[in-house]
């Protein structure tokens, strides 16, 4: 049975919520999966990786560093094996644009470009924030003219559809379904 590793970077945690999504909705289908934040998971691939979906979050207007790292050093394998990329950010929610402009500068840098890109709106966990970061989010999401400047309360931005849609969508074109 193929084996699909979702590997993934995170700050505040939302990047490896879709990553476990997307491991339920790949097990649902009869496939195996496993995630793993690349942060403590080294540089390998195992050898029994059949499928390998990479997610990554945005902060500052960058991706995760050690998921840039990953890549670089599994671009062969990559290339090679059905993948996939996704990129986890606020501006996925309003400012499409400046999402995709985040994925073409990791391209840029990785040389990596994947078939098959997912673009997820992340979350604004205020209450998971530290003083700091709380009010810095809070000014720039209000810069934005957006309305959700609540500190008492969590946004999710994230569509699941949209989610069990790229996981399907990496499944139906790559791989035959299992018996
Ligand atoms: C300090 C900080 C900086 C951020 N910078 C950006 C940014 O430059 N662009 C953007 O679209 N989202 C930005 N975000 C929003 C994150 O991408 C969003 O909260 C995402 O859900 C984080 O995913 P994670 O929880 O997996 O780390 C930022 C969030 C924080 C806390």
């Amino acid at each position: 049975m193929p084996s699909i590793y979702i590997l993934f970077g995170t700050v505040e945690g939302q990047t490896a919520r879709i990553a476990d999504y997307i491991a339920d909705v790949v097990r649902e289908h009869g496939f195996q999966a496993r995630t793993a934040d690349l942060k403590s998971f080294g540089n390998a691939l195992p050898d029994e990786c059949d499928g390998v979906i990479v997610g990554a979050s945005v902060h500052m207007g960058k991706h995760e560093g050690y998921v840039t790292d990953f890549v670089r050093a599994n671009k062969a394998a990559l290339e090679r094996l059905p993948s996939a990329l996704f990129s986890v950010s606020l501006a996925v929610h309003g400012d499409e644009a400046n999402a995709e402009d985040y994925v073409e500068k990791f391209e840029q840098e990785t040389g990596w470009r994947p078939a098959h890109v997912g673009l997820f709106g992340g979350a604004l966990p205020y209450t998971q924030y530290g003083f700091f970061k709380r009010h810095m989010m809070k000014k720039i999401v209000s810069s934005k003219g957006s309305p959700d400047t609540d500190m008492s309360r969590d946004y999710v931005y994230t569509e699941w559809d949209g989610v069990r849609r790229f996981a399907e969508d990496f499944l139906a074109g790559r791989f035959a379904a299992p018996d």
